[in-house]
């Protein structure tokens, strides 16, 4: 159904309005969710007109084989404004140009303004939405924000306040990508509709979980951000807290925005806080030195531009988290992410327990002996999609000895070529006032709780960087962490 609504967009010649926000919108204008009634105001600092702002947002939805024509007519739904966020004048532009277009689309008032900026500029921003008299009576006004929501917990707190002086929680989207993304969307699907999962999903069944997210690139152009930021903050604090809490949460009562949310945060709120001897016992940090992979030579992370040359930023993290409740008590939750891995590769195991006795007591090689091979449920994440099952069946012959088969289900390039992007349907659900694949206030103030603990315990000691090459799966003290316990990381490409 064709929404109306005016999109303000801070950041509008960002790099992330080019590559996500414009083609998102287009996708949704060529699906008819948007159509004629709606309009776009880009907002940034360079002195850019709308002739050359529409000639941007072409360019960026090339990709997507628009005709002429199409192009033409959604391109000119663009306006751009140059804009000084600390300047009071330039709201009252904002304004006019705002209620001008609210008439000649018919936006009935409904405004949804996305930050796609710094977070110290947010604060101002959202006080002269108010201020200026640019949020409507007469439709919505929604507030979209991209991360990093603060860099710690103060920050994060502090940064809350501001927005939420202007605007109800139910009215902001906080935006973590990953939760847009179709196979983290489905792992309460897995869960919640099928009861052979569900009755085992606790600690009577499953010896430990894993979640990985490695990353072939290294940090490209983001040098300066990364290098307050590390692969904690970047990668850990969001996407990954988020899909432990999927992973680990009660079964919602409805699978509704509120019940869901409550489930999450109590998730978050049972992962062990650890202490300084604990961090250190259960986090591991790497940074990338150069290396080699398929012939193609790799920088050193301290090489890369605008990163320091002695710099002690992580790229890569590895731990496990404990979650303190009923049905988690005892089962580690293993995470680790990094850049410059040897693939880009997100998914997760399950990793089941041993049957209390192998009857079978094969002595095969390639199973180190007595030990049957353990039942692990993958979820593929990206770049491929779909699950798979580990079981094991017998040997074709004489006797009995079991032998692993594997139960596999990827979707097909076409379904996942074909299927929206995160960001398509973030953007769609902000326009529904869905806020269920958001991240909400009291998840995000969690997990920044949890990542500071380990944050400020790496602060006391210099780690002895670089220690792992490029093209590798990190360093090997996060093979030693799961040895530790006996565990191994499943995925070992
Ligand atoms: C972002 C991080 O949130 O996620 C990046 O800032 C990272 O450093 C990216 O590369 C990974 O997202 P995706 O969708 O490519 O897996």
């Amino acid at each position: 159904m064709e929404q109306a609504a005016l999109f303000t967009i801070f950041g509008g010649t960002g790099d992330l309005a080019k590559r996500k926000l414009y083609p998102s919108l287009f996708r949704l204008y060529k699906k008819g969710s948007l159509a004629k009634h709606f309009a776009v105001i880009g907002t940034a600092r360079r002195p850019w007109s709308d002739d050359h702002y529409r000639e941007i947002v072409r360019d960026t939805i090339k990709d997507l084989h628009p005709t002429k024509e199409e192009a033409e007519e959604f391109s000119n739904h663009f306006y751009y404004l140059s804009h000084n966020v600390n300047d009071t004048k330039h709201y009252d532009q904002l304004k006019e140009l705002s209620d001008r277009l609210d008439e000649e689309y018919q936006l009935e008032g409904n405004r949804l303004f996305y930050l796609a900026m710094a977070p110290q500029f947010f604060g101002t921003i959202v006080n002269h939405l108010k201020s200026q008299g640019i949020l409507t009576e007469t439709g919505y006004n929604r507030l979209v924000i991209e991360k990093p929501f603060g860099f710690d917990y103060d920050s994060a707190d502090e940064l809350n306040e501001q927005i939420r002086n202007v605007f109800p929680e139910e009215a902001i989207f906080r935006i973590d990508h990953y939760l847009g993304k179709e196979m983290i969307q489905n792992i309460s699907v897995i869960r919640f509709a099928n009861n052979i999962f569900e009755s085992l999903w606790n600690n009577r069944y499953i010896e430990n979980i894993q979640i990985t997210f490695s990353e072939a690139l290294g940090v490209e152009d983001r040098g300066g951000y990364y290098e307050n930021s590390g692969a904690l903050k970047d990668m850990v604090q969001n996407h990954i807290l988020q899909v432990v809490s999927l992973l680990a949460m009660e079964v919602p009562t409805s699978f509704s925005n509120k019940s869901l949310r409550e489930e999450k945060v109590k998730v978050l709120q049972a992962i062990r806080r650890y202490d300084e001897e604990e961090v250190a016992q259960n986090f591991v940090r790497g940074q990338y030195a150069a290396g080699k992979l398929d012939d193609k030579e790799f920088a050193a992370y301290r090489d890369e531009p605008n990163v320091a040359e002695d710099s002690t930023m992580e790229t890569f993290v590895a731990g496990k988290f404990m979650i303190d409740n009923f049905r988690w008590a005892d089962v580690p939750f293993y995470i680790r992410t990094g850049k410059r891995m040897t693939e880009k590769g997100t998914r997760i195991n399950i990793v089941f327990k041993q049957v209390p006795v192998n009857v079978f007591n094969f002595e095969q090689e390639e199973t180190g002996g007595k030990e049957l091979p353990q039942n692990i449920l993958t979820i593929y994440i990206q770049p491929t999609e779909g699950f798979s099952l580990s079981l094991n069946g017998k040997q074709i012959g004489q006797g009995f000895n079991p032998e692993p088969v594997k139960l596999d289900f990827r979707q097909s390039e076409e379904v996942t070529g074909n299927s929206p992007e995160a960001y398509e349907k973030l953007l769609l659900d902000a326009l529904n006032g869905d806020g269920t694949n958001f991240s909400h206030w009291d998840e995000v103030a969690n997990s920044w709780e949890i990542v500071d603990r380990i944050r400020k315990a790496w602060d006391q000691t210099t780690p002895e960087f670089p220690n792992y090459a490029a093209g590798t799966m990190g360093p090997d003290c996060a093979f030693e962490l799961l040895a530790k316990n006996d565990h191994e990381w499943a995925w070992q490409p």
